[in-house]
């Protein structure tokens, strides 16, 4: 979604404003544009549709000289992609320029009242009605823009990130938040602005992460000041960020997705460090050990999350249900936050979120907990909206996922989910100690299976190129590897643009089979558990109707393997473990697939890596 980036300091704004925006084009957008302020007193605004290097090219006859700046990267919610739709926005006199991530809801009233009052708009957005608002209060009130800001924010209902600069005050950058991510970076003398931390790390790891409702002014030379909209100060908590530049950077990889699929052993280590111990056969997680009560008071709990998160979540289910005992209902926070759900003060929702900003999950967080439930987060990036909506959680530490579609949080989240249920099944007694040995010692140790799948590279780039002829792929799991089939067809549908669904292999004659013929290509997840028989005659029945079986069998298999025409071997493990291997070569195959068809793997179109709209 939108990016927001901003600088005020000594330093050339204009590089910086650029880099940081190339940093934040994995989010996805369709538009980009800069605010300059120079030390002639101009302020300029350059916007262009399309990528960040069209509006290099379209700078680099500008002026771009100036200390000061802010910078959109935009992803049209009100009106289209276009040149005037894209940020920053002038205000009337063209005095106040503004870029804003999020949504303000009651923008028609807004600019209906404004327009009473003879303001001209002359794009779509919601945005161009604030930065007018702000212009209004500020000229009616004779205000400050950090007071006009303020006073202007409190008549808004909705979700904003903004920066906001004014040609007359070129030492001064206001900033505010409200539902929509933002971070200030806080160097020497200087400030960056970002709505995550990537256009921020390589100059300073010293961060205040702006708090919902709070407007903050930033100068030169100065210390930040923060009120919040009821007018109270606010004391800038200034945090380290626990993070590298190399991180943010494809590192020889040709893609971020590739360079993510080939980290998960390195993810999964930083997941389960100091909580797997190996040596003593014991998990350790501190959200679990302080609220072990919630959970053996818990009536049920409530899995909410989006997409990839809620395909980890379903993986959830049946390994809490399995090991713990504890009923699970698992929502698409979308649906849930609008069914009017039945939810118990003993509930626990357990929220999974790789950004933490995802917009339905956190209305579905706010929901529980006006019911009174426990909300547990499961989030990937530290000190998100998420991770400070919910009670407690656990990190999956998977470091920054800049690949559009999710790989290791996914994995990392499915690692959070099992330490949180072996440890939980073994208080509540529902785990026998031998049991959970064998659970910890598997999953202390599965990093290493993965290496060995991510070995077959090869063998599965060449597979993948056979397949780019396909409009459809079908994908069948059972049990623990159900959700894997949903997960393994939206990374394909994702990256690829081929249609596919994730389907419990029993189910496909209930419909699904009547797609099948000899151009289908059919992926099974087949390792060798309890239900391998049943599996079996499921790919018997795709056999007998001349699909073309790509299946992922366990080491040694014989029967699945001779009746594929392509076979991925995966390690033994633990059943419920399994989800850990074989989403990876799924994850390998889309990837090569999209490669071979041109696609564009980390930015694949309409998508968005962090969605904060509804
Ligand atoms: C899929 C993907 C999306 C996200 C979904 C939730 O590859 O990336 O489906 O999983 O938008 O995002 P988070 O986990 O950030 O809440």
């Amino acid at each position: 979604m939108c990016g927001i980036v901003g600088y005020i300091g000594d330093k050339d704004a204009f590089p910086i404003l650029i880099k940081g925006l190339h940093r934040l084009e994995y989010r996805g957008y369709d538009s980009a544009g800069v605010a300059l302020l120079n030390n002639k007193g101009e302020l300029h605004i350059f916007k262009t549709k399309g990528k960040v290097n069209n509006l290099e090219k379209y700078c680099s006859d500008k002026d771009v000289s100036g200390n000061i700046g802010i910078a959109h990267t935009r992803w049209a919610t009100h009106g289209e992609p276009s040149d005037i739709n894209a940020h920053p926005h002038y205000s009337q006199s063209k005095d106040i320029a503004l870029i804003h991530n999020g949504i303000i809801e009651n923008y028609l009233s807004l600019k209906q009242f404004l327009k009473d009052k003879g303001y001209i708009f002359k794009s779509e957005t919601d945005t161009e009605v604030l930065v007018q608002l702000i212009e209004y209060v500020k000229k009616e009130h004779k205000l400050s823009l950090y007071d006009a800001v303020q006073r202007a924010l409190s008549q808004v209902i909705g979700a904003y990130a903004i920066g906001v600069i004014e040609r007359q005050n070129p030492n001064v950058l206001i900033a505010a938040r409200k539902g929509s991510p933002l971070i200030i970076g806080v160097g020497e003398g200087e400030y960056f602005l970002g709505s995550d931390a990537s256009p921020i790390i390589e100059y300073t790891n010293k961060v205040v992460y702006v708090g919902d409702e709070e407007v903050v002014r930033m100068e030169k030379d100065r210390e930040m000041e923060i009120r919040n909209l009821s007018d109270s100060v606010i004391v800038p908590e200034i945090t380290e960020l626990q993070m590298d530049l190399s991180e943010i950077e494809k590192g020889g990889y040709p893609h971020f997705m590739l360079k993510e699929i080939f980290e998960q052993p390195r993810a999964l280590s930083l997941c389960m460090n100091g909580r797997v111990h190996e040596e003593l056969k014991e998990i350790k997680l501190s959200g679990i050990i302080d609220h072990i009560d919630r959970f053996r008071n818990a009536r049920r709990i409530l899995i909410s999350a989006c997409g990839t998160s809620w395909h980890a979540g379903l993986i959830g289910k049946y390994l809490f249900e399995q090991f713990c005992r504890i009923p699970v209902e698992v929502e698409v926070a979308s649906e849930f936050r609008y069914r009017n759900p039945v939810i118990f003060p003993n509930d626990v929702m357990i929220a999974i979120s790789q950004s933490g900003e995802t917009a339905d999950t956190l209305a579905a967080i706010e929901l529980a907990k006006s019911k009174g439930a426990f909300i547990y987060g499961v989030c990937n990036v530290v000190g998100s909206s998420i991770a400070r909506a919910t009670d407690t959680g656990t990190y999956t530490h998977a470091g920054p996922e800049i690949g559009v579609a999710s790989t290791k949080a996914f994995t990392t989240q499915v690692a959070v989910l099992a330490m949180m249920v072996f440890a939980i099944g073994r208080e509540l007694g529902t785990v026998k100690q031998d049991e959970y040995e064998k659970l910890v010692t598997e999953l202390a140790f599965i990093k290493n299976k993965i290496e060995e799948i991510l070995a077959l590279k090869d063998s599965i780039e060449s597979m993948s190129k056979v397949f780019t002829y396909a409009k459809n792929f079908i994908y069948l799991g059972r049990g623990f590897n159900y959700p894997v089939a949903m997960e393994g067809a939206l990374k394909l549908k994702e990256i690829s643009y081929i249609h596919a669904e994730g389907y419990p292999a029993a189910e496909m004659k209930h419909g699904p089979i009547a797609l099948i013929d000899e151009e289908m290509p059919i992926v099974v997840i087949a390792p060798k558990f309890a239900m391998y028989d049943k599996i079996l005659s499921n790919v018997q029945e795709v056999k007998a109707r001349n699909g073309r079986i790509i299946s992922i069998v366990t080491k040694g298999d014989t029967q699945i393997k001779a009746l594929s025409d392509f076979v991925i071997e995966i390690p033994e493990t633990i059943e419920c473990l399994s989800p850990l291997l074989t989403i990876i070569p799924l994850q390998m195959l889309s990837y090569y697939v999209a490669v071979a068809k041109g696609r564009n793997v980390d930015q694949p179109r309409n998508l968005a890596k962090s969605v904060t709209v509804e």
